[in-house]
């Protein structure tokens, strides 16, 4: 596909108000994203869990208007209270996707956005936030043109959410999407995530995700910015292909259940991807001292007790701890015993994969 095929003929439905709402998950990266091109497209293919826990719930209200307003007319609540400063993002997502979506400046929208995650917890909530209103508004759209299949319907939520932050593409289906052309995954594409489409061994099924909040602080260095300073990067060109390579690996560690492996590709990936702001021009570190505490403890606990238990970063200091479904018991009391004394007010998350975006009954 491409982007042309995104955009639609004209509507054979008019609908003069209505409301629609969704719920999408957050996801966590294994191979990273780290790197763009115009548009939002990606350097390089990556590969996510989907989570369960850590989601947006939005709810759109629209009214169509008497005539198209000059500008884009909404208002937006989160978490119940009006939500000045969120505007302007919102804003220049309308702007990206307006040709994708030409009726956006024919309603009146009210958004109500939460998540389940505490607010500055340092969790991005730019995955779950843009997926969820991409869902609302491919709804929308769903119902000027009833005859989108569902199957239409996820790949143009999942490319109209890359074009608000890329990784929220992967945050529309479960339980692993990747999103980036690679050569040996049919159906991968630049443009929107897809639903990892091979064989996956029983023990990645129920894998956990248990998000130690290191620190809740906002981040010095946006990911817009870091993604920018891989533009001239001084191994920009290698980390891309060992991305692709990375890949190629995990695809055969899906099929096998090989959980060393796995932990191999995933912390190499993790680090990577924080070598890689490092070593920018202006370089950047967003692990904190906690950071590395929580990853030596993790080595000297799977060195003594032979655990599956592995870490991955995203872009800040807090530390994913992602381990199979049976080991949850005894790694659950290593985190609770060594592991979360590191974390800002004790504070952590019990995540674990998840299924991907639900749509929400709305009463009246
Ligand atoms: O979606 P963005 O632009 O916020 O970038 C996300 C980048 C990482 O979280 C660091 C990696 C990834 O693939 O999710």
């Amino acid at each position: 596909m491409i982007e042309k095929d995104f955009i639609p003929s004209a509507y054979n439905h008019t609908i003069t108000e209505g409301k629609v709402s969704y719920k999408s998950p957050s996801n966590i990266a294994l191979v990273k994203y780290w790197g763009k091109k115009e548009n939002q497209l990606p350097q390089n293919p990556s590969i996510s869990f989907t989570l369960d826990a850590c989601a947006t719930t939005t709810k759109i209200s629209f009214k169509r208007l008497n005539k198209p307003s000059e500008e884009y007319s909404f208002d937006l609540l989160f978490e119940g209270n009006s939500k000045e400063d969120f505007k302007p993002k919102i804003k220049t997502f309308f702007t990206r996707i307006e040709v994708y979506l030409p009726f956006l400046k024919e309603y009146h929208f009210t958004i109500e956005t939460s998540n389940s995650f505490p607010h500055s917890s340092g969790i991005a909530s730019s995955a779950s936030g843009m997926s969820a209103l991409a869902l609302c508004l491919v709804a929308l759209e769903k119902q000027l043109n009833p005859e989108m299949s569902d199957d239409f319907f996820t790949k143009k939520v999942s490319f109209l959410a890359r074009l608000g932050s890329g990784s929220a593409c992967r945050s529309i289906e479960g339980d692993i999407v990747q999103w980036g052309n690679h050569e040996n995954t049919e159906g991968s594409s630049d443009l929107f995530g897809i639903k990892y489409p091979y064989k996956v061994h029983d023990n990645f099924k129920r894998f956990h995700d248990t998000i130690l909040l290191v620190d809740k602080g906002q981040k010095q260095v946006s990911s817009t910015v870091g993604h920018n300073l891989m533009h001239n990067h001084p191994f920009a060109t290698q980390r891309f292909k060992q991305a692709h390579e990375n890949l190629d690996k995990l695809i055969a560690v899906f099929e096998s259940g090989d959980l060393k492996e796995f932990i191999a590709i995933v912390e190499s990936e993790a680090l990577t991807l924080h070598a890689m702001m490092m070593t920018s021009m202006p370089y950047f570190i967003l692990m904190k001292p906690n950071t590395l505490e929580i990853i030596n403890k993790i080595w000297e606990f799977r060195e003594k007790s032979n655990s599956n238990v592995c870490f991955t970063l995203d872009a800040g200091a807090n530390v994913h701890v992602l381990y199979p479904e049976n080991e949850k018991d005894v790694v659950f009391q290593f985190i609770k015993d060594e592991l979360i004394g590191y974390c800002e007010n004790q504070q952590y998350i019990c995540d674990r994969i998840g299924f991907g975006a639900k749509q929400l009954k709305m009463n009246a």
